[in-house]
């Protein structure tokens, strides 16, 4: 009687702890959250009593089933806003793709928690709204993938920030303003098409071709080749020789009037300045 009941509590014990071990209990908490919070019009295998990490689609682990760490769930169909404290619980999450359905509302303000992201592929959804004015949250993000929403205001000059990042879309919005420096040696690919941005394009992106800029109210300059970054100091010094210029014209006219006066009428004179002033 006693050895069958230690034994089954052991039974239990371990197996408790298996669970508990092999399933990112709080994740999975997290992601029930979601999507009890937003319509979709694709069913998703999403069984509580099943292991998110091997029966959940759009679900990754890490090694030891320990976190979830990316989550891509493109074209299921959601509607609405993503409902506040559910995905941003996620906070081991590096690749987080919900690209290509429709969800509406702000870029959710606490994704700022989820400081291990990488990637972010949000494209083609109906996300409206300012972008995050802090991108720095993000330090080891590479892919940044906005295009095809409806995003105003400006382009955050925080993106500078962001050392990791070689892509950077965000075509297909509302975007206004100017486009910041954006010093990033990392950067590859950039496309800022159809916005309403203005201004110049800085010097920092204009090694990239000017299709990726197109369809916006840009000044002219962008259409002009790379310029090397010493130009303003150096335009300084080429105005300085004309005006230097001018004034040994007119010395050349006031010397020879002097001397006209002495040897040669006038309008000898006037001839003579007229030839140095071309
Ligand atoms: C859950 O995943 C495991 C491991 O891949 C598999 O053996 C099992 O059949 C799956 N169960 C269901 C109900 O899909
Ligand atoms: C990154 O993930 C690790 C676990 O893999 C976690 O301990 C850490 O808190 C996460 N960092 C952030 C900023 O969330
Ligand atoms: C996007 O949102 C607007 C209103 O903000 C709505 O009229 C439109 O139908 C939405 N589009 C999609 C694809 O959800
Ligand atoms: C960023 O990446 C580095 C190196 O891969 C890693 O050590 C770090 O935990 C990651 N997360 C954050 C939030 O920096
Ligand atoms: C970003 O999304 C657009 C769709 O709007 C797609 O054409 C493009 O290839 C994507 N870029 C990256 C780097 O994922
Ligand atoms: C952005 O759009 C919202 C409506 O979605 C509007 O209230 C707001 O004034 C706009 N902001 C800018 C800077 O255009
Ligand atoms: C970059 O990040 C630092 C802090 O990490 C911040 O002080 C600075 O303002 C940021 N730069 C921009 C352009 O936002
Ligand atoms: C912007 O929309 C146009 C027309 O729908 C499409 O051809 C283009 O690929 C889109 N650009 C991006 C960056 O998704
Ligand atoms: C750009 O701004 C003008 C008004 O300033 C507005 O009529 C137009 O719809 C805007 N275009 C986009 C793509 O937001």
């Amino acid at each position: 009687m006693d050895k069958k009941f230690i034994f089954l509590a052991i039974l239990l014990l371990e197996t408790s702890f298996k669970v508990a071990n092999t399933e990112p209990t709080e994740d999975k908490r997290a992601l029930l959250d979601f999507i009890n919070n937003i319509y979709h019009s694709r069913p998703l295998n999403w069984d509580e009593k099943l292991s998110a990490c091997s029966n959940w689609t759009g679900v990754t682990c890490n090694h030891d089933n320990s976190r979830i760490i990316a989550l891509r769930l493109p074209a299921i169909g959601f509607r609405g806003p993503i409902s506040s404290n559910t995905l941003s619980r996620l906070s081991a999450i590096q690749i987080l793709s919900l690209r290509s359905n429709g969800i509406s509302g702000p870029f959710p303000s606490d994704f700022s928690k989820l400081g291990n992201l990488t990637s972010i592929y949000l494209q083609s959804n109906n996300f409206s709204g300012l972008l995050p004015l802090d991108f720095s949250v993000w330090k080891n993000l590479s892919v940044l993938n906005l295009s095809n929403n409806a995003f105003n205001g400006s382009i955050p000059s925080s993106i500078s920030n962001l050392t990791q990042l070689t892509s950077l879309s965000l075509g297909n919005n509302s975007l206004s303003g100017e486009i910041p420096d954006l010093n990033i040696p990392s950067l590859q690919l950039l496309d800022l098409t159809n916005n309403n941005l203005t201004g110049p394009v800085p010097l920092s992106l204009r090694r990239f071709p000017s299709s990726d800029f197109s369809g916006n109210d840009l000044s002219p300059e962008n259409s002009a080749p790379p310029l090397p970054p010493i130009l303003p100091p150096s335009a300084q010094p080429s105005k300085k020789s004309s005006k230097l210029g001018e004034s040994a014209i007119l010395g050349i006219i006031v010397g020879c009037c002097v001397l006209g006066f002495v040897l040669l009428d006038i309008q000898t004179c006037k001839s003579i300045g007229q030839e140095a002033a071309k």
